[in-house]
């Protein structure tokens, strides 16, 4: 964990934020897996290890805003747990170390919540999206399982995405050793797509990287020549020349801070001509958009520029046509683009998107659009100093997308379908880094990682 004081200091901003009431944070249980023993590897809710800092199960923390109280509920080891799991620090003296001072027994929570409702007292809590956590709050709030969520606190919700948006020095660092780890992982499964190598080889590989780095990777890696299924985790097939390897894969550290980064390798490590026009056309949105960030600007512009690289890159090809910032405004690109640039990371991949996308992503200036495509961007917003966001564009061509738009002839002032069936096996290419913005623009997180086409060539060769 962080030093105490980064935690008290965590807990003195909530308490500003949040008018009244008791905040709620119920840490998270072991889930079973396939029966009740053999468990699901622990993973702490990313908001209670914020403020709590504690990486075991069954916690809960609580704090009295009125009475400036704090305290972390929770079971000691008896001997029996001693035998099986080994002795742990006690949860007493783990709670010292993040700065709170009374901790109880886990049954004590309910009577303390059932004399706070009583009294007339608010109890904040944030969405739960696990059904133990869900079965919890409605057991300890008496409120009925199904419609939990309706009573979540949009005072805590806004409060905690502020404080959580904002990275701190400690925060940093410890994504950006996970970009290492990326740095890691990516460089073995770019050296690894040869022709005739199964997809879950190298999934497993670079897992494996991850794992002997501190944590296990920080979601389900994406390894696939089918890049155009944009969250593609199977890894049955064989690779094969011309097409591209997507990994869109990174590590959580042992703090529970992730990295998210793709690289797209062509199988054989050299680029045909057709290849390199396409991944160049990403590799410039993706650099553009570095390039582009800056404290104050709305992330939807920065993606609505990478559109415009990836529609105007297309249009060079002769996949797309006409006026390319019509085309964008109306979303032709998005056949070919159908996601947002990107989103914040930091305790999760998709940095607090438990609480809510919009709650995250937008606020009252920007509103989540509409339109195909552009409805998938998960961040919206101005972007503020010490935001860690993630930049991935990407190209893809989707056979049924296409098939669908083409029988409707939509944007087909725009799009030139009888070209598009030259790459309707192509694949998907999709370039993802993260960044940490600063009063000196976008700065790329890590050990860089190979993205031009001579540097992937050269690492391959
Ligand atoms: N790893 C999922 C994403 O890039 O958002
Ligand atoms: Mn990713
Ligand atoms: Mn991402």
């Amino acid at each position: 964990m962080f030093k105490k004081e980064v935690y008290t200091e965590r807990r003195r901003k909530l308490m500003e934020e949040v008018d009244s009431g008791i905040v709620l944070l119920p840490g998270n249980q072991d889930v079973p897996f396939n029966y009740p023993a053999n468990i699901y590897t622990f993973r702490q809710d990313s908001s209670f290890l914020y403020f709590f800092g504690i990486n075991q199960a069954n916690l809960a923390g609580l704090i009295d805003i009125d009475n400036n109280e704090e305290i972390i509920f929770g079971n000691e080891l008896t001997i029996g747990n001693i035998i099986w799991m080994g002795s742990l620090p006690t949860i007493k003296n783990q709670a010292k170390n993040v700065g709170v001072d009374k901790t109880q027994p886990l049954n004590d929570l309910q009577t303390y919540i059932k004399k706070a409702i009583l009294g007339g007292r608010k109890i904040h809590f944030l969405p739960a999206y696990r059904h133990k956590t869900k079965a919890q709050l409605s057991e300890l709030l008496g409120m009925q399982y199904s419609s939990i969520n309706d009573y979540k606190s949009d005072e805590l919700i806004k409060a905690v995405v502020k404080l959580r948006s904002k990275k701190d020095k400690y925060e940093i660092e410890e994504i950006t050793k996970m970009v290492d780890v990326a740095y890691l992982m990516h460089t073995t499964a770019m050296k690894m797509a040869k022709p005739g190598v199964v997809e879950r080889e190298i999934a497993g590989a670079i897992q494996g990287i991850s794992l002997s780095h501190g944590g296990p990777v920080s979601f389900p890696v994406i390894v696939s020549t089918n890049g155009q299924t944009l969250h593609n985790n199977y890894y049955g097939n064989i690779l094969k020349e011309g097409r591209f390897l997507v990994t869109d894969a990174g590590a959580e550290s042992e703090m529970s801070y992730a990295s998210d980064i793709t690289r797209s390798t062509p199988v054989g490590g050299k680029f045909n001509s057709k290849q390199k026009e396409i991944y160049e056309t990403v590799l410039k949105a993706n650099v553009e958009a570095i390039k582009d960030i800056e404290i104050g600007k709305p992330y939807r512009d920065t993606h609505l520029l990478t559109a415009k690289i990836i529609a105007q890159g297309l249009k060079d090809i002769g996949l797309m046509k006409g006026d390319i910032d019509e085309a964008v405004a109306v979303g032709a690109h998005a056949l070919f683009y159908p996601h947002g640039l990107g989103h914040m990371i930091g305790l999760d991949v998709h940095d607090m998107e438990g609480l809510g996308e919009n709650n995250v992503g937008y606020n009252n200036e920007f509103k989540r659009a509409t339109q195909f495509g552009l409805a998938f961007l998960r961040l919206g917003r101005r972007l503020e100093k010490d935001f860690v966001v993630t930049v991935e564009p990407g190209c893809y061509f989707i056979p049924d997308l296409i098939d669908i738009w083409k029988s409707e002839n939509k944007h087909s002032n725009f799009i030139n379908y009888q070209k598009v069936e030259e790459y309707r096996d192509f694949g998907g290419v999709r370039i993802e880094d993260d960044i940490w913005v600063t009063e000196n623009g976008g700065e790329v997180l890590g050990k860089p990682i190979p993205k031009t086409v001579d540097e992937i060539e050269n690492l391959c060769q």
